[in-house]
């Protein structure tokens, strides 16, 4: 039987490329959205990728999709938390409710999805949980208390996860991508944009491709061993 995998924010970005390379790879995968019905459907249409509908900042929405989920397509062996936001500002300018808006979806978010998922990975004596963070929970980024704050909170989290799991079976890492060529970043100012790319030693933005094959080797029974780590894969921008 495959296995099966769910990428929250998995039709778009990052989330797609993880997706794709999951069933390339021989997963069974579903792929949450949060709004965007013309690019879900077209994502389906085109990979064959089932795509589910629910707001992971809501725990109650998180936790009826995942049965859904688990119903139709089989008990979740590999969850990938990907789902993020941003809600850009200069401290002094940025609002209770960017700061709200982001923790809920990108923080709370990781709570809300893997939660759901986790009794049955202890059953089971096997999970892999794989939280998508960022170079910005490493580093700090101007404009980006907010986010920072939640990319920082998904190592916390998996550092714990991965304690809690370990004699279940199941390993919990992160992913910190640098900057990616996603519509995320896209929405950088240019100049901005320009001036981040000449931080890059490697000159250019990430693929999202590039992401996806981190995921796979976490989701592999070959990193059984990998548990509670990240892997900044971010064109030499930032060490560790
Ligand atoms: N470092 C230092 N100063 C900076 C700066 C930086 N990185 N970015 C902007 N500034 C300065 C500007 O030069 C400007 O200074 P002056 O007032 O002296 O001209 C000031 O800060 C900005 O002030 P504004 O009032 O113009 O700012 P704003 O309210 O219009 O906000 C912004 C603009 C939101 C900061 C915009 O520049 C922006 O979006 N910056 C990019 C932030 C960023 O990198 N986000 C990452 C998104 S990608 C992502 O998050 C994915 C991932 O995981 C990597």
């Amino acid at each position: 039987m495959a296995r099966v995998a769910l990428v929250t924010g998995g039709s778009r970005g990052i989330g797609a490329a993880i997706s794709r390379q999951l069933k390339t790879d021989g997963y069974s995968v579903a792929a949450t959205y949060a709004g965007n019905d013309d690019a879900a459907a077209a994502f389906t249409a085109e990979t064959g990728i089932k795509t589910y509908k629910w707001n992971v900042a809501d725990y109650d929405e998180s936790k009826a999709g995942i049965e859904k989920v688990e119903a139709e397509v089989g008990p979740i062996d590999v969850v990938v938390a990907n789902a993020g936001i941003t809600r850009d500002a200069p401290f002094h300018k940025m609002t209770a409710e960017q700061w709200h808006q982001v923790i809920d979806t990108n923080l709370t978010g990781v709570f809300n999805t893997v939660h759901p998922i986790w009794p049955g990975m202890r059953e089971r004596k096997f999970g892999r949980v794989i939280v998508i963070s960022s170079i910005n929970g490493q580093k700090g980024q101007f404009a980006q208390v907010n986010y920072a704050a939640t990319k920082a909170g998904d190592l916390g989290i998996v550092k714990s996860l991965a304690q809690e799991g370990a004699r279940a079976g199941i390993t919990a890492n992160a992913i910190c991508p640098g900057y990616i060529a996603t519509e995320m970043v896209m929405a950088v100012p240019e100049k901005v944009r320009e001036s981040i790319i000449g931080q890059i030693p490697t000159g250019r933005l990430g693929e999202t491709e590039e992401i996806a094959r981190c995921v796979a080797f976490l989701a592999s029974d070959e990193a059984g061993f990998v548990n509670g780590s990240s892997i900044s894969a971010n064109g030499g921008q930032f060490f560790v």
